[in-house]
């Protein structure tokens, strides 16, 4: 048998593909070595909103006196947090596998290898056996970067230092937990483990936690979570990781502090060893395998999407260039844009932005004017967030008129971050913006109030 399509990786780039791909009457098969659903649902983007989801509560209950509520004799059970994590996980992981099925693809769990090209047909093997197809997405994601710090590898081997993975499982809570990163994991984890009770330290080598994202909303979500009790470090590089301590230089002077367990999270980069790139020619550019706007590699058959191409690591950047890819191979012309996809740190207030910050429009050349509004002209806010100082933003284009980026930080805003991406893609100007009807009371309606003060 010949395949239409071979697709190596079952993450949500791979899966979503193999699923459209079958829907669309093409002759599928998908390879997944680990767990069906990869790093996002297995132990990524879904099991940390639902272990954040139970310290949401438990940090509502806790702090529950200034909205009327008595607040005693609540506990978080850790234990549980994880059973029902694990619950989740293995609902969507089958959920996953269904649609593969009623989509007529067949998965094969097992690592698989591109071993070359004969005529028109590439051949990858799998546990033995070879399998044949007209065209391959590769789909293999992305792994921990691990540093070249003095130790690590000790560490690591005795269990002291963790990647999310072990985070997301353990089944000890640490009581004192050094975070090595103050990026989207780092602050996602840091703010868990803070909420449990657990003494965290946030140790980030940059003068910003939150990576590219607004510089003074980032300050304010870390005043929040200074006043939450976590400790953070910032212009501070690890320079050796000991028995339960971490060394750091800070502004030239070395500091060490102890902590029972490390999170490292600087960063992932793309899987591209082990699947025999080398063996049909795919050419790679610092660790990723390079696309082009139709998800194609060099070898016009051969498509990447997801993390594994480097562009924009995120499930949901993912799905869309998986649609991408196959749209492509179906013979319908689509193209893959990076301008308005938007990014969610899930931490309590969470913080969603899209587009351009103002320093990123700012340096770009953009002739921009912002909009800065804090989050309490929402009465929905307001009601839900006693003493809240959560702020949105917008960015706009002065001479188009239209938005080219906003940040928010305030809860919810994950969920309405979208309607400032579907101005951005759309190109809406601010007159048509203000046409738009925002349901009342909501969150959302902070945009429609920003707007107006354009
Ligand atoms: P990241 O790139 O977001 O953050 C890593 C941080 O570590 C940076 O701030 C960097 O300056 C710092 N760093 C690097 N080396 C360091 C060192 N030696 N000492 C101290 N600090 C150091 O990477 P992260 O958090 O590991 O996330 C990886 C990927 O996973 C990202 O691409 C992210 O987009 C994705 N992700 C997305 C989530 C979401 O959308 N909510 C959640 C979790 C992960």
């Amino acid at each position: 048998m010949i395949y239409d399509l071979i697709v190596i990786g079952g993450g949500p780039a791979g899966y979503l593909a193999a699923e459209r791909a079958g829907h669309a009457g093409l002759n599928v098969i998908c390879f997944e070595k680990n767990s069906v659903g990869g790093v996002c649902l297995n132990e990524g983007c879904i099991p940390t909103k639902t272990i954040l989801y139970s310290a949401k509560l438990y940090d509502g209950a806790v702090n529950g006196e200034k909205y009327g509520i008595t607040s005693t004799g609540i506990s978080l059970d850790h234990s549980k947090v994880l059973a029902r994590k694990n619950k989740v996980v293995k609902m969507l992981v089958s959920g996953v596998k269904s649609a593969l099925k009623s989509n007529n693809v067949t998965l094969v769990e097992a690592e698989a290898k591109i071993t070359g090209k004969t005529g028109q047909e590439y051949m990858v093997a799998a546990d033995g056996t070879a399998y044949t197809g007209k065209r391959i997405l590769i789909a293999t994601g992305s792994t921990t970067v691990i540093p070249p710090i003095p130790g690590i590898s000790e560490g690591m081997n005795t269990g002291f230092v963790m990647t999310s993975r072990e985070a997301l499982s353990i089944a000890e809570p640490p009581e004192k937990l050094a975070v090595i990163g103050g990026g989207v994991i780092g602050l996602e984890l840091a703010s868990y483990y803070n909420s449990i009770g657990a003494d965290v330290t946030v140790i980030e080598m940059l003068d910003h936690i939150g990576g590219e994202n607004d510089i003074e909303l980032v300050g304010i979500l870390q005043k929040n979570y200074e006043k939450k009790g976590i400790k953070f470090y910032l212009n501070s590089k690890v320079t050796q990781i000991g028995k339960n301590e971490i060394t750091f230089e800070k502004e030239g002077q070395i500091q060490k502090i102890s902590a029972d367990k490390v999170l490292l999270s600087v960063g992932r980069k793309p899987n591209i060893s082990g699947i025999g790139l080398e063996n049909i020619n795919i050419l790679t550019e610092k660790g990723a395998i390079i696309t082009d706007e139709r998800m194609q590699t060099n070898q016009p058959e051969v498509y990447a999407a997801g993390d594994v191409n480097g562009k924009s690591m995120l499930a949901h950047t993912a799905y869309r260039e998986a649609e991408v890819a196959v749209n492509n191979i179906l013979g319908k012309t689509d193209t893959m844009r990076y301008e308005s996809i938007p990014s969610v740190i899930y931490t309590n207030p969470e913080l969603a932005s899209v587009g351009e910050t103002e320093a990123s429009a700012r340096s770009k050349g953009i002739d921009i004017d912002t909009v800065k509004l804090s989050m309490r002209f929402s009465g929905r806010y307001l009601a839900e967030n006693e003493g809240g100082d959560g702020i949105a933003k917008l960015v706009l284009d002065r001479e188009s008129k239209t938005v080219v980026g906003a940040q928010v930080l305030a809860n919810y805003s994950s969920e309405f971050i979208v309607t400032c991406g579907t101005f951005i893609e759309l190109g809406l100007t601010i007159d048509e913006i203000k046409k738009i009807v925002f349901p009342h009371p909501t969150v959302s309606e902070i945009i429609r109030e920003a707007i107006f003060r354009y």
